[in-house]
């Protein structure tokens, strides 16, 4: 109500100090006698003028004011009939059937300044199915919660950090998705550009005793062995195929019965 009246107060302003129109055109223009050009909106409605011409993408570029606000200007004509629906232009794809636009193009004058709150994943559905699919694929605390917990805004990733501490000091985003991907957290898939201090985090005991082997093995990195997904444990003959004679073998249990453990290999 305030709201209205300082809106209509501040248009009265704007025309009387602009004196662009007199009072007759004005009730001219309200009553539908005389039409209105798109270069009039800005005498009382400059807000909306300067917001289309700041960013208004396609709105700005591809219709006008009157593309959209296409009718008999107020007074005289109910709150509303100049307010257009979006189907009117836009139909035909999923995306176009989803309800209340205006919940994430919150500015039909600003169309992609867009933010996201509550249930929206059906939406994100309609371009970004791959990731739908990801998400669903796995179970994990983060398939729980709906993509506008982490992502508010368009096109906005957030860091790890904002809702988690680092295994270790100076890890930063780039270290966590080297090992989580971030829509199936617990597939802890890897390459092999991982410096033993990140799994040292948390085997510290595992890395002080191989580094300070004096084997081949030492110079190796965890990921070497361990190749791209956590927990995977290889057998020695993976590598060294049958490096002794058969009957030497099959007197000992294995391996590390002579060599140890592959961290701390006795030569
Ligand atoms: C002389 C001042 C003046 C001019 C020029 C003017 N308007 Fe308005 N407009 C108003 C006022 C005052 C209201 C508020 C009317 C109300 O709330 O009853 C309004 C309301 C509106 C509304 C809201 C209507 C609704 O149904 O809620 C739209 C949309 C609108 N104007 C668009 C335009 C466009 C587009 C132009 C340029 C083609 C324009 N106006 C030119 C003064 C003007
Ligand atoms: C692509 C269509 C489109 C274009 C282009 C467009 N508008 Fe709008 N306009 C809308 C819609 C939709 C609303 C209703 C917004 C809402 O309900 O929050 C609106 C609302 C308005 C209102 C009423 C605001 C209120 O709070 O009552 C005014 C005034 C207005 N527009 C003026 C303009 C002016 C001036 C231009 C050109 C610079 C313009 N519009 C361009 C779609 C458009
Ligand atoms: C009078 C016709 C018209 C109306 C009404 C209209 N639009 Fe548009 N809109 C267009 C045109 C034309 C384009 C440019 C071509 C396209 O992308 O389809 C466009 C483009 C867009 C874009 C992409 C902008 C860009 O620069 O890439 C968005 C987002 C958008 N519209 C949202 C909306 C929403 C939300 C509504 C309702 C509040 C709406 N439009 C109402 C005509 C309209
Ligand atoms: C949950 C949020 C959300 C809702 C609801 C939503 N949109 Fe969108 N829309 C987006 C996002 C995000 C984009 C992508 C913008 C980009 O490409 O940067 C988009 C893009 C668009 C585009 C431009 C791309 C294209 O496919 O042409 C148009 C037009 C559009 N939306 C219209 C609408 C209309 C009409 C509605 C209501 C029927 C609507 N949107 C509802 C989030 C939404
Ligand atoms: C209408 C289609 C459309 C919808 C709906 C849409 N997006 Fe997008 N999105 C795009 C396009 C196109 C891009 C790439 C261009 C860009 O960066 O704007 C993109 C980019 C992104 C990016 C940044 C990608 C990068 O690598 O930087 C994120 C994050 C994102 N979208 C998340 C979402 C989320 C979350 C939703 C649902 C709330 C959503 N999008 C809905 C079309 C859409
Ligand atoms: C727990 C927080 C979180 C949730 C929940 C989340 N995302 Fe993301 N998303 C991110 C982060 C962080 C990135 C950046 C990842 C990177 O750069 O490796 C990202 C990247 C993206 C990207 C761009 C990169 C790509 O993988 O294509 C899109 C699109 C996207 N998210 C869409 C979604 C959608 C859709 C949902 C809901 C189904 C969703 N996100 C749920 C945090 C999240
Ligand atoms: C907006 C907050 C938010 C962001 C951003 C976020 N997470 Fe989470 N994450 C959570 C919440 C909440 C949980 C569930 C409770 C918990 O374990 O702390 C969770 C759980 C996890 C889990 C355990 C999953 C499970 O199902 O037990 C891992 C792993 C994880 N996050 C890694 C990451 C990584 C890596 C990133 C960045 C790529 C990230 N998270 C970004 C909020 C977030
Ligand atoms: C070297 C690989 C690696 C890197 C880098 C890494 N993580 Fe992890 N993370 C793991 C492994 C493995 C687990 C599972 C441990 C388990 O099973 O208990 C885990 C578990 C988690 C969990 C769930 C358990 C918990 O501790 O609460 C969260 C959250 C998490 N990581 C966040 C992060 C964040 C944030 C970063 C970046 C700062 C990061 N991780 C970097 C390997 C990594
Ligand atoms: C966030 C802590 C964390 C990080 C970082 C981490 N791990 Fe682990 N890792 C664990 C925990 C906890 C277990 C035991 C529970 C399990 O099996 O998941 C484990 C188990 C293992 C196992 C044995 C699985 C089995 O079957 O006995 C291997 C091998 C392993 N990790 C290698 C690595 C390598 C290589 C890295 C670095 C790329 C790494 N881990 C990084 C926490 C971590
Ligand atoms: C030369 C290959 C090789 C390298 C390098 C290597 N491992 Fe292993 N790892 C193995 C093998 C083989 C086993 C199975 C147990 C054994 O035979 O010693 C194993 C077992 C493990 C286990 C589970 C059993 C246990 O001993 O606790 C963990 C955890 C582990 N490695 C972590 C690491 C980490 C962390 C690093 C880097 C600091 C690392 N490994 C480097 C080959 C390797
Ligand atoms: C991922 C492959 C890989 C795995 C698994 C692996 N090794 Fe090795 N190992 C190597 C490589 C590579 C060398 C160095 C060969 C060279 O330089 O000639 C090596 C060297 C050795 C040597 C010679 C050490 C020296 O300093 O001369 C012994 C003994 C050995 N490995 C035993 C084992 C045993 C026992 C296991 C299982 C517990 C094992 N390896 C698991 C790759 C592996
Ligand atoms: C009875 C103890 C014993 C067992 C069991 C044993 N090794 Fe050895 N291994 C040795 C000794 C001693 C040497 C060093 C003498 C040599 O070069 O033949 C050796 C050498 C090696 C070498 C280095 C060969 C080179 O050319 O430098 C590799 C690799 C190796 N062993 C792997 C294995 C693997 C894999 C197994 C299990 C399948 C295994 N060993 C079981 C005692 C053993």
């Amino acid at each position: 109500m305030k709201k209205s009246f300082l809106f209509a107060a501040a248009a009265l302003l704007c025309f009387v100090t602009a004196g662009l129109m007199t009072d007759a055109q004005l009730a001219a223009a309200a009553s539908g006698d005389v039409k209105l050009n798109d270069d009039d909106c800005q005498k009382c409605h400059i807000t909306f003028v300067q917001q289309v011409d700041e960013a208004g993408a396609k709105h700005k570029t591809e219709v006008t004011c009157l593309t959209c606000h296409d009718g008999t200007h107020p007074p005289g004509v109910e709150k509303g009939t100049l307010i257009p629906n979006c189907s009117t232009c836009h139909e035909g794809e999923p995306h176009f059937s989803l309800e209340n636009c205006l919940g994430c193009h919150t500015n039909p004058h600003q169309p992609l300044n867009i933010t996201f709150q509550g249930e929206v994943k059906a939406a994100c559905n309609t371009c970004h199915s791959n990731v739908v699919d990801e998400v669903n694929a796995a179970p994990s605390a983060h398939a729980e919660v709906d993509c506008s917990y982490c992502h508010d805004k368009h096109g906005y990733k957030p860091d790890c950090l904002d809702c988690h501490e680092p295994h270790m000091k100076q890890q930063t985003f780039d270290d966590c998705v080297k090992c989580h991907q971030v829509h199936q957290p617990l597939t802890l898939a890897y390459g092999t550009d991982i410096p033993n201090s990140e799994c040292g985090a948390c085997h510290d005991d595992i890395k002080t005793t191989l580094e300070s082997g004096a084997s081949k093995h030492a110079g190796f990195d965890c990921v070497f062995c361990h190749a791209s997904k956590h927990g995977v444990v290889p057998q020695c003959q993976e590598c060294h195929g049958e490096p002794h004679n058969q009957q030497m073998l099959s007197k000992f249990e294995g391996c590390n019965q002579c060599h140890q453990s592959a961290h701390s290999l006795l030569k």
